[in-house]
């Protein structure tokens, strides 16, 4: 098939409005919209400002009216609790409109924040669709984050409700969810009216009446008393969620995502982007906890009338290296999208893929990757033993939905490896200099998108529009900062080199080293720190802590680095995979006393470098160099 990229990529930068008009027509609107975009509104902009909508109508109960009640809507896979449970979509329909009647009656109304803090179960999905269904805003936390970031997002998001499972299940623990809620509850100046504890027979929780409610016990009460929730009328410029990211501080950002854009955006990318048809089997082997969970894992794939997978286990270790396979073969899964760290897990176990050999995957017709770089290695491979297109697609979660990627659904255009191929419809990107210059083809610069930003995308931080405009939208006037490097070529295909700030990207979960440094500060041995993020094989990148302790601290450093690495898994969780902690007498500076964590990078991971100029005093990079050597690095 001959790609039609780029006359549809030039309807729409001919004719924007008349490209989201054509889009919009896929929504079921309340009052369908006039107005597509209105400039002068919000911070840069709103989308469908004179429209209503509810996107769990859209989601679930207009593919009933439309004959698709039988259809499977929901797969719950979970090697990790050995069960396998199917809901169609009058089931879905059912078990959200009763969980909305629950959660209505805790109290909770249109506009009133909901966290939701939950494993990959399908009661999950519930309750992200039920507050959509009352017109909650619902916020959800990765379940591998500890009490005090929990405590930051209730703290912010001030949400009347908390939504949670009593665990988690990874590989080899149970992790008691209940006591992390309890403690982040504690640190919180905000205080839920509710938390509605999912219980599971895995690790039940400890319940404080009356704030504690039983989910299973509400929820069947609701049923037999016949409570529902009708979908209620939302602007289309209402927000449907908050999804905290890591910024360059501890404080994460309260990225906002819209009901009306959202809709319009996700819907054109299953067909678009991904190439999937209504009824089909859609599969975003991520968690709900991010970005890629809340568009690909529960919005997008029901939005199209398609079935989802709610996938709890791992790539690896679930039991084996063929997870993947089983999983696609068994519930006939048209497309996957993973991060490339999945991959090279799989990669590294059963490089033959032996495994694979087991499975019948020709129902799958192609593998998208996102959420990092993709290796050309890695991609190389995937190709090989899949015999499939690898189509590598670059956002983030202020997005929501791809920047760059190879619109299958168009028709495949050629892959390049090590590049996520062209801009969407709707992002006019750019390559900089920091005087907001473009730079020549070929050449590295920041990567920034002209504004407006597409549906879809965040319209702001949550009551914040000030740090918007002051993350995203000062450092280039007119355009929106992505934060990500990088260059396009003579065919105008984008490479993402790397972040221009303090995030790195481990195993696909984006963490802040401002964050890390933050707490590393915080312990009571430490008068300095730096974190920097390192290569690491399997999970692309690994952070690595370097601190100077306070004169006269005579404890063993083997001691203060053990407790540095159980202070970070304390305060931020597990996720930051934080392990190296290396004590030096000196951190390497500029003579502006500017830390020097580039060159610090490059010595890490046995990169060429060069002296820095402006270094106060070079012998510490050669101390800092003996220290990581020290540590195995
Ligand atoms: N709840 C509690 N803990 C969690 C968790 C969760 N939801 N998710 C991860 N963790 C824990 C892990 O158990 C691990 O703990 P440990 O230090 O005790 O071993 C730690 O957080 C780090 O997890 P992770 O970085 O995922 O490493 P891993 O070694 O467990 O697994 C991979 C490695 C590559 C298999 C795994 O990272 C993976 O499947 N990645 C896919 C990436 C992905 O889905 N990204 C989402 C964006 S698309
Ligand atoms: P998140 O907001 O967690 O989705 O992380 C977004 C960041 O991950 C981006 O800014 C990039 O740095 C990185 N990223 C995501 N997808 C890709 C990709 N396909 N190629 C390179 N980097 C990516």
């Amino acid at each position: 098939m001959t790609s039609h990229y780029k006359e549809v990529y030039a309807h729409w930068r001919r004719d924007p409005d008349s490209f989201w008009r054509e889009a919009a027509r896929e929504i079921d609107w309340i009052k369908p919209p006039q107005q597509i975009f209105d400039p002068k509104a919000g911070v840069y902009g709103r989308w469908f400002p004179d429209a209503t909508c509810n996107t769990c109508y859209n989601a679930i109960d207009r593919h009933v009216k439309a004959g698709r009640g039988d259809q499977r809507a929901v797969v719950y896979d979970s090697p990790v609790t050995n069960t396998i449970r199917e809901y169609t979509y009058t089931q879905l329909q059912r078990e959200v409109e009763t969980l909305a009647a629950v959660i209505r009656d805790l109290g909770v109304q249109k506009g009133d924040r909901v966290i939701v803090y939950m494993p990959m179960i399908p009661e999950a999905l519930f309750a992200m669709l039920a507050c959509a269904r009352i017109g909650a805003i619902h916020s959800v936390v990765f379940g591998g984050f500890a009490a005090k970031e929990l405590a930051t997002r209730i703290e912010d998001a001030k949400p009347k409700l908390i939504m949670a499972a009593s665990c988690g299940i990874e590989p080899g623990r149970v992790v008691a969810y209940k006591p992390l809620l309890d403690q982040a509850i504690d640190l919180s100046a905000s205080k839920p009216a509710h938390v509605l504890m999912l219980q599971r027979p895995m690790g039940e929780a400890t319940m404080q009446a009356p704030r504690d409610v039983d989910w299973a016990q509400a929820v069947e009460a609701a049923a037999k008393a016949g409570k529902k929730a009708d979908c209620v009328e939302l602007a289309a410029t209402d927000p449907l969620y908050i999804l905290y990211t890591s910024g360059t501080t501890g404080i994460p950002k309260g990225v906002v995502r819209d009901n009306g854009g959202h809709m319009v955006a996700l819907k054109w990318t299953m067909s678009n982007l991904y190439g999937i048809k209504p009824g089909e089997a859609f599969w975003a082997a991520s968690d709900v906890g991010w970005v890629v969970g809340h568009s690909y894992i529960v919005y997008a794939p029901l939005l199209h009338g398609g079935t989802t997978i709610v996938y709890e286990g791992k790539p690896i270790g679930t039991p084996d290296a063929g997870a993947f396979w089983r999983v696609i073969s068994q519930h006939k899964i048209a497309a996957l999208f993973t991060a490339p760290t999945a991959l090279r897990a799989i990669k590294k176990e059963d490089s033959r893929a032996e495994h694979l050999k087991r499975y019948d995957i020709s129902c799958m017709r192609t593998l998208f990757l996102a959420g990092e770089r993709a290796d050309p290695d890695t991609v190389h491979w995937a190709e090989n033993i899949l015999n499939k297109p690898v189509v590598d697609h670059w956002w983030q979660t202020e997005t929501g939905w791809a920047i760059v990627g190879n619109p299958v659904g168009l028709g495949l255009l050629p892959v390049k490896h090590g590049s996520p191929t062209v801009p969407m419809p709707g992002y006019d990107v750019q390559i900089v200099d920091e005087g907001a210059k473009p730079v020549p083809t070929g050449q590295m610069g920041s990567i920034v998108v002209k504004l407006p930003l597409p549906p879809g995308c965040l319209p702001t931080l949550w009551q914040n529009d000030k740090r918007m405009q002051e993350s995203y939208l000062d450092d280039f006037p007119g355009y929106y900062k992505t934060a990500d490097a990088g260059f396009v070529d003579e065919d105008g295909y984008l490479y993402i080199m790397g972040r221009t700030d303090d995030i790195i990207n481990v195993a696909g979960h984006r963490l802040s080293t401002g964050g890390m440094e933050e707490v590393l500060a915080s312990h009571p041995d430490v008068a300095e720190c730096a974190v920097i993020g390192i290569k690491d094989a399997l999970k692309g990148e690994q952070p690595c802590g370097f601190v100077v302790l306070k004169a006269g601290v005579t404890k063993p450093h083997a001691q203060i680095e053990k407790e540095i690495v159980a202070l970070v898994r304390e305060k931020i969780g597990p996720v930051a995979a934080f392990k190296i902690a290396v004590c030096v007498d000196r951190l390497p500076k500029t003579r502006s006393g500017k830390i020097l964590r580039a060159t610090m990078k490059k010595i890490a991971d046995h990169d060429p470098w060069t002296m820095p100029a402006t270094i106060d005093d070079p012998a510490i990079l050669d101390e800092i160099a003996g220290a990581l050597k020290e540590h195995g690095v």
